[in-house]
């Protein structure tokens, strides 16, 4: 059954619900095969997704976190007393308990992700670990306008987006992103960004393709998903996880690449693989510090602070509302 139907746990808000099954046949039915990432993250991806972060070869979640560690106290000046932190694909919200140890005086935390299992167990840590602190869960599409609980539309709100979520973007999907969120965060908003940073081909191919194999269980995950939720028939053993640098477009590209000539049954639609044709399930973009910032303008931002580890891998920046 699609997760969208499923009944919510109380204190959980949803906004419109997600087509999984409409996406998937879409993504199937192309010249280029392709699945939308942002549906990995079921449980099991979401739990995969954490193992991700703690591998070595994955550099961004360690750098960011010692970046957010060094300059917590100067962020947290981008939330006003009484402002609410507004974060975008929240998962886990480890990062976020960095920036909350600076924010005694936060009205509320609002944290938006399509993963169910992510937010919960978010919401029960952190009312634990901050048990003053009025946490509101979002489940639904960060792409689509947040719907703010009553009490909180009219206070003054600043968002986060760590993880460099950005970057699974294409840069005109990017720009448009970063409006709506402006548009949420109205009329002073700042927000507070992470963005992995070009570097060589080598380190970052190393970071997809980890000696674990645990990338590549996220990403076959995906055929698992629509196995357990739509029907499908996908023969996990027949399909690879391959990850490659596209120097052009400066970003990761992830695929499942099918390693026979196979049919597959989804939904009771018939999906035929030639030997070697792959889906493409992710990007991932690697920026420059003023190409970024390029991207944020054209948004309707203005570029503030920027906070960088000593080796150049990921940067976190400031944005200022108009
Ligand atoms: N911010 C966390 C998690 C990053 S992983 C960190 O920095 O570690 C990306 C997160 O974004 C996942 O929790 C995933 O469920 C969520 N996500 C991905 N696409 C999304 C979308 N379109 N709408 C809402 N959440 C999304
Ligand atoms: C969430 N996102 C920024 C991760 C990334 O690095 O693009 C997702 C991921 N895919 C493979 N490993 C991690």
């Amino acid at each position: 059954m699609p997760t969208s139907r499923a009944k919510r746990p109380p204190g959980l808000a949803r906004a419109e619900g997600d087509d999984f099954a409409g996406a998937v046949l879409d993504g199937l039915s192309r010249h280029q095969k392709s699945l939308p990432c942002r549906f990995f993250y079921d449980a099991e991806g979401s739990a995969l997704f954490e193992e991700i972060t703690r591998l070595p070869e994955y550099y961004p979640t360690r750098t960011e976190t010692a970046i957010l560690e060094a300059h917590a106290a100067e962020m947290a000046q981008a939330v006003p007393a009484g402002g609410i932190l507004v974060e975008f694909g929240s998962g886990s919200s480890t990062k976020t308990e960095i920036l909350l140890r600076q924010l005694p005086h936060v009205k509320a935390y609002v944290c938006v992700d399509v993963s169910e299992s992510a937010l919960l167990a978010a919401r029960d840590r952190l009312a634990e670990r901050f048990p003053a602190l009025d946490v509101r869960p979002i489940i639904g599409d960060f792409s689509r306008p947040v719907c703010f609980p009553a009490d909180l539309a009219d206070q003054r709100k600043t968002g986060f987006f760590p993880g460099s979520t950005i970057g699974n973007l294409a840069p005109t999907e990017a720009v448009r992103l970063l409006g709506t969120f402006r548009s949420g965060l109205m009329p002073e908003g700042h927000l507070i960004v992470g963005v992995d940073l070009m570097k060589s081909a080598r380190k970052l191919v190393l970071a997809y393709n980890d000696a674990q194999g645990v990338t590549a269980a996220f990403n076959l995950n995906l055929l698992a998903r629509i196995n357990r939720e739509l029907a499908g028939t996908f023969d996990l053993a027949a399909f690879e996880h391959e990850a490659v640098y596209n120097p052009r477009e400066g970003r990761i590209e992830m695929y499942l690449k099918s390693t026979c000539r196979q049919v597959v049954t989804v939904h009771g639609r018939r999906f035929s693989f030639k030997f070697g044709e792959r889906i493409h399930t992710e990007n991932s973009y690697k920026y420059g510090i003023d190409q970024f910032h390029t991207l944020a303008r054209s948004a309707g931002w203005r570029p503030g602070r920027v906070w960088t580890d000593r080796g150049g891998l990921f940067s976190v920046h400031e944005l200022v509302g108009p």
